[in-house]
Formats: structure tokens, sequence, C-alpha cells
């Protein structure tokens, strides 16, 4: 059956048809409202309650309080009765455990309010309500029968399998001596960029030398998540258009892209996930950064890409046993670093760590990769540690895929606080996140 996954700010209006739309939701809110008599319905994927005054361009299905009326406005367009049509919301998990301490950290509940108040408004009916809680869920909208479901995403794993650990031969040396290295000029730029004394003539020359590379460069800018509508199709183009720095992460990007081998069973469930995670996180550390002021904007994004390259080793790994550990953070809400030690004696922090130092990274870059679960543990630039951190949080709960990963927020708001950000300022970061990465890895029909 042909299915759409609608992203942050999507919406789909359709007629009845052999189709179904889905979100993934982690704290965004999932609505469908359907007119089953008129055969009409759809959904909408939506990030915040309301504006949040950051300084970006307005695009209102991102809104609670502007994207629902303008989606019953067009609903009732397709010819949708206002009596008729009932609606179902899902989503608007919390940040983390400990949010009680400041409300205004929950906006998922806050967007999940704001819409009650909407349809309340529109005098629309709402049949079902699943919001709050800690954990991800997936809303299906069946566009034969117009009929909404709503499941936490480890359903989708087999769960007769969650419940007996296989062995596995696990050895971290021979595990990281099987990623595959990162390729030379990769870790070039990413010395240029940590000294900050290049030129493009430089980086220019190690591009044009690496075919692959600067194939790989020009691909990537002109994927969907770059979103440019004129075809980029030399590298001296892609300076002009990307801009100097963006073309160097760029380069980094589409190089380190081969040595995220993962299985389709392990860390994310969707092949090629960690590596869209890391992309992910890539951009909104570059956003934090500059907003911040608390971190070069190219070397966050260096740090946000690479953080996670511990999963890489154990990946595999962790595919045997994948249903049982979704299954223990999940429900049991056991920190994911924890089960990797426990059962593999190191956590993905610490293999990056290890994979770090075998690929020669540098130093500031190592010590993300080793505390981004832990800033305060930082032996070089905590501040950097921070702020990829606080990307990885923003990227597990606004941008949820099938990804296997647990963040402690614990302490958040100390956090904020060493990035020089207060907690009212959270719905600001979560308004700048970059809108590309929400269609990053969205399909459509
Ligand atoms: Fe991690
Ligand atoms: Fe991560």
């Amino acid at each position: 059956m042909e299915e759409e996954i609608l992203a942050a700010g999507a919406s789909v209006i359709s007629d009845r048809k052999e189709a179904r739309l889905e979100s993934y939701l982690g704290s965004c809110v999932g609505v469908t409202i359907v007119d089953k008599e008129g055969g009409v319905g759809g959904m909408l994927h939506l990030l915040l309650p309301e504006p949040s005054g950051a300084d970006v361009d307005f695009e209102p299905d991102i809104y609670a309080t502007t994207g629902v009326p303008r989606f019953l406005e067009l609903l009732f367009g397709r010819g949708a009765l206002k009596d008729r049509a009932v609606a179902c919301i899902a989503g608007g998990a919390l940040v983390g455990q400990t949010f009680d301490a400041d409300p205004s950290m929950d906006i998922g509940g806050q967007t999940a309010e704001a819409v009650q108040g909407c349809l309340e408004k529109n005098g629309i009916f709402v049949e079902k309500s699943e919001t709050g809680g800690l954990f991800n869920r997936k809303m299906v909208l069946d566009l034969r029968s117009l009929s909404t479901t709503i499941e936490p995403i480890w359903q989708t794993e087999d769960s007769a399998d969650a419940n007996v650990e296989k062995e596995v031969n696990f050895n971290i040396e021979r595990a990281i001596e099987a990623v595959k290295p990162i390729p030379q000029v990769a870790l070039k730029i990413m010395r240029m960029i940590e000294r900050d004394d290049y030129t493009m003539s430089e980086v220019g020359k190690e591009i044009r030398q690496d075919q692959v590379i600067s194939g790989k460069v020009l691909n990537f800018c002109n994927s969907a998540v770059m979103g440019f509508r004129d075809k980029i199709d030399s590298i001296d183009r892609a300076v002009v258009v990307l801009g100097e720095k963006r073309l160097l992460e760029m380069v980094i990007s589409a190089s380190v892209e081969s040595s995220f081998a993962q299985s389709a069973h392990g860390y994310s469930l969707c092949k090629g996930g960690i590596y869209q995670h890391a992309l992910g996180t890539a951009m909104i550390a570059q956003e934090i950064a500059a907003f911040s002021g608390k971190a070069a904007k190219d070397i966050a994004y260096t740090a946000g890409l690479l953080h996670d390259i511990g999963k890489i080793p154990l990946d595999q790994f962790m595919a045997v046993n994948a249903p049982l550990f979704y299954r223990k953070i999940q429900r049991e809400g056991i920190e994911l670093c924890e089960i990797e030690k426990m059962r593999f004696g190191i956590d993905h922090a610490q293999a990056g760590k290890l994979l770090g130092a075998k690929w020669d990274l540098p130093r500031n870059l190592i010590d993300v990769i080793a505390n981004h679960h832990c800033p305060e543990k930082s032996e070089e630039d905590e501040e950097l540690v921070t702020v990829v951190h606080i990307a990885d949080l923003l990227m597990s709960r606004f941008q949820v895929r099938h990804e296997l990963d647990f963040i402690d927020t614990e302490r958040l708001a100390q956090r904020l606080a060493r990035i020089g950000l207060s907690t009212e300022q959270y719905p600001v970061l979560v308004d700048r996140i970059p809108r590309n990465i929400f269609r990053t890895g969205s399909s459509s029909t």
C-alpha cells in the first residue's frame, strides 16, 4: 500500500484511496480529522503550539494555532462537514523525565492543548487523544477506511523476539577494525576548519583530487535535503551557491557517509538512519552554535555529524538483540549507554572515542564524541559538547524515526544555562530547527 510519511509542518488532505498517511511523533503532535460520510480526511504534523518569536520564516503549518484552522478550512473546502468531522490527536511526549521542574519545557503538552482548544472552538469532536508520556508514537491514517491508529513505535518490532537475549561474540578491537576508515580529504578539511587557516583554492584542490568525493558532494548539493532549485554541476558553482564554509561541511558530510554503514535492525530500523540522524544533529548543532554564540558554527556542524560514530562498530551486534533493547529503553526507561555497557562492556560514546582516536580526529571532536551524553565530563570544550548534546536531544524529540536512543534530560536546565540560554528559550530553539531537516527521509506519494 502506498504510504506517505508526514514531516513536521506537513499536512495532507485526501479523498478515500488505497494509501495511508503516517507521522512519527516524539514531542510533535499529529492530528487526523476525517469525515467518513463525506469520504474525505487528512493528517497534519505540528511542531509547536504557536510561533515562538524566533527570527525564522513563518510557516503556518508548523504551529497548532495557525495550522489547525488552516487545515479545517481546506478540509471544509473539500466537502467535509463540521458536524460529521471527527478528530484524533497523538504525540506531545515530554522532553524528558524531569520536566515537572519547569512546565515551560513541556512543549508537546502545550501543542496538544492548543490543538484541543482550536478543535473545541470549531466544534470538532475529538474521538481519541493519546498524548504526553515519554515515548514516541506512530500515528497512521488509513485513507481507504479513514480510520486512525496510534501505537508506540517499538510495537513495529516483533515482540516475540523481545524477551530472549541472544549471545553475541563481541570484541571491541575487532569491531572498530571493521569500520571503513574516514577518507583523508575529510580529515584534512576537518583539521583546516579546526585551525581556521585555509584558502578555498587549497580546499578546492583537495576536493578535485578525489573524483569520488567531488561526485558525492555534487549529489549531496542536489539532494532534497538541500532544497536548491537549480542544479549544481561543479565544485566551483557549489562554492558560489553555498559559500565556502557550507561547501566544506558538504564535503565532510559526503565523505564520511560511506563510513556510516549500518544494518537495518540495529540503532536505526531504517537503513541510513544513523547517518540521517548525524546530518540532522549537525544542522541543529550549527544553529545552536550561532544562536548561543558559544561555539564556531563549522566546528559544531562537524562535531554534530560525528557525535554518534561509536554506534557504527556496535551496530551489527546491537541488531542481534535490538527488539530486547528497544523494549528495555522504551518500557523500563533504562538508558542506552547503560544497556550497552551491560551488553558490550562499553557504550557507544566510549567506542566512538576509540574510533575517533584511530581515525586521528582533532581532540575537540573526540571530546564531543566521548561525552555527548554527559557534557559535564568534557575535558576540552564543554560548551561545544553541550551544544551538540542539546542538538542531539532536539533531534531525538522533534525528528523521530526508528532510532534507538535515550537522552537523559535531568540536567537540561543547567546545560542550557551552560551555553547562556534559559529554559524559556527552549521553544525558540525548537522553532529554529532548520526546516530542511524535517524533509530528510520523508517520502511522498
Ligand atoms: Fe549518542
Ligand atoms: Fe545521537
